[in-house]
């Protein structure tokens, strides 16, 4: 209710404020040292990059090729689909391979770590594009009454969003329908993955007091 009231329904402002909880998470993870707290940051910024990718899928990426009509749209769009589909890869991988770093020597793991940062840098520059010419130019082409529409199915998306990366699934057709039904079934297994964390490092915790 606050975050509408700041963002005046403006559909952008909040995709902005996503990408801005997202380089608090990569600034968090290339502050910590340890590799366990690492992990955890990974894990949090693998669920809002997919809830955040599967919300501009769904209700913004089709805006690009519907509303820019220059040569140039079809590119713009095929750009960002690109980077979705090479960052849920990525993602994949993270999740594929994270938790055995534990066991692996100082090296080896920021060989991973560096993995991870590259990865970030990616992401960067993918949500400055975003930010400095497909937000803008979508802006200029909208309506008002377009933009909280679009406001609206941004905060009902997120809501219903898949929290893993899935990918090979598809992101252009059906996504208004499957993303709901992959999130029904990813909050099940993350569901009981964040009590286990949350149990697990409230363990932590009492060990460390
Ligand atoms: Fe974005």
């Amino acid at each position: 209710m606050v975050e509408s009231s700041i963002l005046l329904n403006d559909p952008f402002k909040l995709l902005i404020k996503d990408h801005d909880n997202v380089r608090e998470l990569f600034n968090n993870f290339k502050s910590i040292s340890s590799q366990q707290q690492k992990i955890l940051i990974i894990e949090q910024f693998i669920k809002e990059i997919c809830i955040h990718s599967s919300i501009e899928e769904r209700f913004v990426y089709p805006l690009i090729t519907s509303k820019i009509r220059d040569s140039g749209a079809k590119m713009i769009s095929d750009r960002n689909y690109l980077d979705h589909q090479q960052a849920k890869e990525v993602l994949q991988y993270f999740i594929d391979h994270m938790h055995s770093t534990l066991t692996l020597n100082q090296n080896e793991q920021l060989l991973f770590n560096k993995t991870v940062e590259k990865f970030i840098m990616d992401l960067l520059d993918h949500m400055s594009e975003e930010e400095q010419f497909v937000f803008p130019k979508l802006t200029s082409l909208m309506t008002q009454q377009e933009m909280s529409e679009l406001y609206s199915d941004l905060v009902r998306g997120k809501e219903n969003a898949p929290t893993l990366p899935h990918p090979k699934a598809p992101m252009k057709m059906g996504t208004k329908l499957l993303h709901p039904i992959t999130g029904a079934m990813d909050k099940l297994m993350h569901g009981g993955k964040e009590e286990e964390t949350r149990v697990s490092s409230t363990t932590h915790e009492n060990v460390n007091m």
